[in-house]
């Protein structure tokens, strides 16, 4: 048996198949798979040990000769044409310089396009506050737009508007393009990179950089650049940069000469760098990116914020995002694929290709398994010399196993292995993993996948990873939907921009439900310098870029073209644009369904009209319907489901957004409102002075209203589909009510990580399976002994009784259309507050006790081993301790973080919004008991680390981290 093994797998490695051999697995994956899984020569040797000498001479010169020739033959491959056959896509995040003008001088001249200057100040701070942003100059500015515009022309559908570059090299003079430029002043950076996250918080209130954007400084320009080793060998290649996102007004320069850029810093896109290359040695990439000031309503980060990618294909090759999977007549017994490939010719001459596509099944990780499951007919095209083409092709596959939202179903998911023949010789190979699933949009109930009706249980999440920032980072972002699913978030609304693709492949993973959404602005601006500047020329590419990217994942359930634009308010020329960004939508993904989140526009008004789905934000339960705003000019609405529902029978109603709710974790603050939902405000709920809101989650922005008011409005319209809440997790910036605070408050768990209170309200609806209680407030009251200290219950139980040091406040059962449990006339007296609560029958408890005095600290990690790849990150919570292990609440000890071993403490955070420490710090206060650290291991490094918390007059902890290599 072994010999048989031994020789089929050496002749499989030599001969005929050799060229489709090497290229599906490459020569580093070849020489592992054949001389170290398989032990080639183990197994030789131990074979020929087998037999006498004189046979085992005979043998180890035939072996030797067979090895001579598969080495001959690797050795001379890229000679003989092989390697223009492989695809290759090269991450290229490590070592890049990097450099930022200080932000109080004038950067170089380059401009995309003169903007207009930035004078209105918008934080109310003090008068004399100095702008920390220098303002633009509109002369001598040298703008780079023309030579810009042509980077987007494959998502312009018109060939007559695409755009030609004009003759010239614009920038060449700035020495930062420029091959010997001796950059070895500059930082030295890992991409991901956010150039504002490690801060300093600015607290001046200037209006550039207020809370609305994070009080962190992202504006400004700065440069990058990068030497890449292009090998003699990728002559004749085409070769691409793929930047998912850089935030933004993107430039590329190689080798000096400008190649392209982007200006919307939330889409990814493709420079074709193959005219610029000059192979056989170091190449000089330069990248200059520029945030504008008052370009945002929230934190966008700055810099080369998502991966990059370097590509190298035949020159005939697969179209950037060139595949479309859709599916039809899916059951559990067989369901309809179809493939739509698209390829471009980049040669000169007319070529004529076979389009070979296999499909095969992935593991729970997303990696192939088995042999493949289908394959589909060949399909054969000519491509006349620099133009595109498409061809498609359908299959029925027997058994497939869907794509579906757990807990009921499961998120299985296929790749598609799309092979390019020239000749009968692959030439270049397509991978696109995608999904099988039905979906139905039901008016009257709602969104059913795979036949079962799905409520949304959705939360909308901005891009930044807290105090990590803008950077994305693939573990940050799971640990971000793991606590999301663990409350029973079932949906994700990126909200209000496309988002990493690395975060859908973990929506497609882990059964997340994703609208995905493209703007937040059309034409009419929300921010001085906001994407309205561009949206003109950038649309149409920006939205064809989300909608062809992420068109293949099968989380995707629905596209948004925007939220709360201004157009709602114009009328027939708003609903005009909306159709037609619905058309470009549908030009690229005629199956998905459109939508878009309107805070404003009516039932009776146009903009609804011209949409698939209508998207209600905060309309449903209706807008500042309280007594206190009556008489104001401020937006008043009345409750809107019924009209909506009314005007649109056929169309799906979904709350796009709801809630807006906030509050501080651990914050509680007296006396406690009798009503469900109300604004928070100085003594109601908020302090100013303090910037905090309280945790009783009875509170919310002016306009928006409770979880709990939410949940009773859903459940009375039932035809509702469900809601996105705004939100899962706090984000940087817009820290409304308290501008002062670079934070929201808004999010269910804050941005640290670590959850509030309203987390088991969401977890107490959303699963009303798990038996689950949780009380608050926390009992250390020392100063309100005798005093009114209502508790409040979130429990999936429909009975609860409480007891307080033992005496019982009564057993209650819930009304309809309530969904805690509230004791309001509870007073305080230190002790143990306990819950009993009832579910069909079964009792599940929860105690909260008055604390002593903190004496130590606890250390827990979320996981403690972890790649030593520079990303891979353990999230490290503190806890202040009493002697008897419990979380002293009010806790706001100093603590200190000591690293040992090859690793290093990326960001420290405790979720305070009005916290202005730099992330960076290795020490920081506890927020209400609770501090949190994120550690990584360096690249390349096999030991392990252990990392203390220390605390003065506190017992210190530790904790180990292995290296998991
Ligand atoms: C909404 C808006 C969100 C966020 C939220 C804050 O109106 O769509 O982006 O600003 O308010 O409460």
């Amino acid at each position: 048996m072994v010999k048989n093994l031994v020789i089929e797998d050496i002749l499989k490695a030599s001969i005929p198949n050799r060229e489709l051999f090497y290229f599906q697995k490459g020569y580093n994956i070849l020489w592992k798979k054949y001389f170290f899984e398989k032990k080639v020569f183990m197994r030789i040797f131990i074979y020929c040990h087998t037999f006498d000498f004189a046979v085992r001479k005979t043998f180890a010169f035939m072996g030797s000769l067979i090895l001579l020739t598969c080495a001959t033959a690797l050795a001379q491959a890229p000679e003989t044409g092989i390697i223009s056959m492989t695809r290759q896509r090269i991450s290229i995040d490590e070592n890049w310089r990097f450099y930022k003008y200080d932000m109080t001088v004038k950067a170089d001249d380059l401009i995309y396009e003169v903007r207009p200057e930035v004078k209105d100040r918008k934080d109310d701070g003090p008068a004399d506050a100095k702008p920390t942003v220098a303002v633009d100059v509109k002369a001598n500015r040298l703008e780079l737009k023309p030579w810009i515009l042509p980077t987007g022309n494959d998502f312009i559908k018109d060939p007559s508007k695409h755009h030609v570059r004009p003759d010239g090299n614009p920038g060449s003079n700035i020495p930062f393009v420029q091959n010997n430029f001796d950059d070895g002043s500059w930082e030295n950076v890992y991409l991901p990179h956010d150039w504002a996250i490690k801060g300093p918080f600015i607290k001046d209130r200037d209006a550039e950089i207020g809370g609305s954007m994070g009080r962190l400084p992202s504006p400004g320009v700065a440069w990058y650049r990068k030497k890449l080793d292009i090998p003699a060998s990728d002559a004749g290649k085409s070769i691409f940069l793929d930047v998912d996102g850089a935030m933004s007004y993107a430039m590329v320069w190689l080798n000096g000469s400008l190649v392209g850029g982007w200006p919307y810093g939330y889409s990814s896109w493709r420079v074709d760098l193959t005219p610029y290359v000059k192979p056989g040695g170091e190449n000089q990439l330069a990248i200059r990116l520029d945030n504008p000031p008052s370009s945002m309503r929230w934190y966008p980060g700055g810099g080369i914020y998502r991966n990059v990618w370097l590509t190298k294909t035949n020159p005939v090759h697969v179209s950037h995002w060139g595949t479309f999977v859709t599916t039809r007549d899916v059951s559990n017994a067989s369901a309809t694929m179809s493939l739509e490939v698209t390829i471009d010719n980049d040669t000169k001459e007319d070529v004529a290709i076979k389009v070979v596509t296999q499909i095969f099944a992935l593991d729970g990780t997303g990696k192939k398994t088995g042999d493949a499951v289908a394959t589909f007919e060949p399909l054969k095209t000519s491509i006349a010399a620099g133009k595109k083409t498409k061809v498609d092709g359908s299959i029925i596959l027997q058994n497939p196993k869907l794509w579906g939202p757990p807990p009921t179903q499961i998120p299985s998911r296929y790749m598609a292995v799309t092979t390019l023949l020239q000749n009968d010789r692959p030439i270049d190979q397509y991978e696109t993993p995608f999904g099988i699933r039905s979906l139905h949009f039901d008016p009257d109930s709602g969104i059913y996948v795979n036949g079962e009706l799905i409520k949304i249980k959705g939360v909308c999440q901005h891009h930044d990873l807290g105090s990590l920032g803008a950077a994305f980072n693939v573990r940050a972002a799971e640990r971000q939907l793991e606590i999301l699913k663990e409350m029973g978030c079932n949906a994700i609304r990126i909200s209000h921009n496309p988002p990493a693709p690395e975060l859908l492949e973990l929506t497609d993973r882990m059964g997340f439900l994703v609208m995905d959404e493209a703007f937040d602005m059309w034409v009419l601006k929300k921010n001085p310098l906001d994407f309205h500047l561009i949206f003109p020329d950038w649309h149409e590419q920006d939205l064809r870029v989300m909608v062809r990217r992420d068109r293949n994942n099968p989380s995707v359930i629905l596209w948004s073209i925007g939220n709360e634009v201004g157009e709602q308010y114009t009328g027939n020329n708003g609903a005009v644009l909306a159709k037609r960004l619905i058309d470009i939508v549908k030009e690229e993904d005629p199956d998905r369904l459109a939508t878009s989140a309107m805070n404003w526009a009516k039932p009776d008004m146009p903009l609804p009209a011209v949409l698939d789905v209508i998207g209600v934000n905060y309309q449903g339960e209706g807008i500042r319907q309280f007594p206190e705003f009556e008489g104001t000019n401020r937006i008043r609405t009345a409750p809107q489901y019924d009209a909506f529902h009314v005007k649109f029978p056929n169309k799906v109603i979904l709350g796009a957004e709801t809630a807006s709710a906030l509050s501080s974790r651990g914050i509680y603050l007296f006396p406690v409102s009798k009503d469900i939902s109300i604004p928070a405000k100085d003594g109601r709920g908020g302090d100013s002075k303090i910037r905090q809101v309280s945790s009783y989650e009875l509170h919310s922005v002016d306009f928006g209203s409770s979880a709990d008011k939410v949940f009773g409005s859903l459940d009375k319209h039932p035809f509702v589909a469900g809601e996105f809440v705004w939100n899962g997790w706090d984000y940087l910036g817009e820290p409304t009510p308290y501008y002062a605070s670079r934070s929201s408050y808004t999010g269910i768990i804050d941005l640290a990580g670590f959850k509030k209170d309203r987390f088991y309200l969401y977890q107490s609806h959303w699963r009303p399976e798990l038996p689950m209680a949780h009380i608050l407030p926390h009992w250390n009251w020392p100063e309100r002994i005798g005093e009114v200290t209502p508790v409040h219950v979130f429990t999936s139980g429909d009975e609860a009784e409480l007891f307080l040091n033992g005496k019982s406040f009564g057993r209650k059962k819930l009304g309809q259309y309530e969904y805690r449990f509230r004791w309001d006339e509870v007073k305080y007296e230190p002790g143990e507050l306990k819950v009993v609560t009832y579910k069909n029958g079964k009792k599940v408890d929860d105690v909260v006790r008055t604390t002593d005095e903190p004496v130590r600290l606890e250390v827990s990690v979320d996981r403690s081993e972890i790649r030593a790849d520079g990303k891979d990150l353990a999230f490290m919570t503190v806890r202040v301790a009493d002697k008897n292990g419990l979380t002293v609440p009010r806790a706001n000890n100093s603590i200190k973080f000591e690293i040992e071993g090859p690793g290093e403490i990326v960001a420290t955070d405790n979720g305070d919004p009005t916290n202005l420490v730099p992330f960076p710090s290795h020490e920081l206060e506890a927020f209400n008991g609770l501090v949190l650290a994120i550690v990584r291991l360096k690249p390349g490094t096999t030991g392990s680390i252990t990392v203390t918390a220390k605390s003065l007059q506190l017992k210190e902890a530790q904790v180990a981290i292995k290296n998991k290599y």
